[in-house]
């Protein structure tokens, strides 16, 4: 979700307006979702880089993140979307992480949409994190070091309970990934679109499916 920065400085107003303004569009992103049963959606809200950022922003981000917890986990809930976070969670103020594990408990054994926010994540990290569960798996004596294979060291990355990531979207008309998902993008198609996060509409995620739809996976294969 890239581009609330510059949307906000077309209308010459602080950076946090933009930040605010992109709420509507996760709001509307995820409404489209469960309206056409799409099973998963990953949002990446806050990356590791971010806390780079000024104090200022990183504090509006995690205010805004705090009340939309409170104001939309009982709305999402009664939707059937299941929330999960994933990053380095650790990282986050007390109040904010228990906040996001009670959305999390709450609402896990729902069936609709599961809804995935990133906030603190890396790519890089995750692979590391793997890296370091499957160190401690082999210390355990659960796995040996010999039998290591993509396979085997698979469970332990994000998300490795759902399905392979199909579309990956970036916003805001940068052409990069960002260190999001890095392993689980292997075959993942790419889609780039030029509108800025906060405008980002229900049409918008349309033209992204359709051109989904005109790919052709071949998954290395002929
Ligand atoms: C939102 O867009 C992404 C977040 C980190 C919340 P940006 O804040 O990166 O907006 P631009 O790229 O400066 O326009
Ligand atoms: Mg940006």
């Amino acid at each position: 979700m890239d581009g609330n920065g510059r949307w906000a400085k077309q209308r010459h107003r602080p950076r946090s307006f933009g930040h605010r303004a992109g709420q509507k569009a996760v709001r509307s992103t995820i409404e489209s979702c469960v309206k056409r049963g799409i099973d998963v959606l990953t949002l990446f809200a806050f990356s590791s880089e971010n806390w780079q950022r000024p104090k200022a922003e990183v504090g509006a981000l995690m205010e805004l993140f705090l009340k939309a917890l409170d104001r939309e986990v009982d709305e999402l809930h009664g939707y059937g979307v299941r929330i999960r976070f994933i990053g380095e969670l650790s990282a986050f103020a007390p109040a904010l992480h228990e906040r996001m594990q009670r959305a999390m408990d709450k609402t896990q054994a729902n069936g609709k949409l599961a809804l995935n926010i990133a906030l603190n994540y890396g790519g890089r990290w995750d692979i590391a994190n793997a890296a370091k569960e499957v160190t401690l798996a082999i210390q355990r004596g659960e796995l040996s070091a010999e039998a290591i294979d993509e396979r085997s060291i698979a469970p332990f990355f994000c998300l490795a309970d759902l399905p392979p990531v199909d579309l990956f979207i970036r916003t805001g008309g940068e052409r990069r990934i960002s260190n999001f998902l890095l392993w689980q993008l292997a075959y993942s198609e790419l889609h780039f679109s030029d509108v800025l996060w906060p405008d980002y509409d229900e049409a918008c995620l349309a033209r992204a499916l359709e051109d989904f739809a005109q790919r052709e996976r071949r998954f290395g294969k002929i």
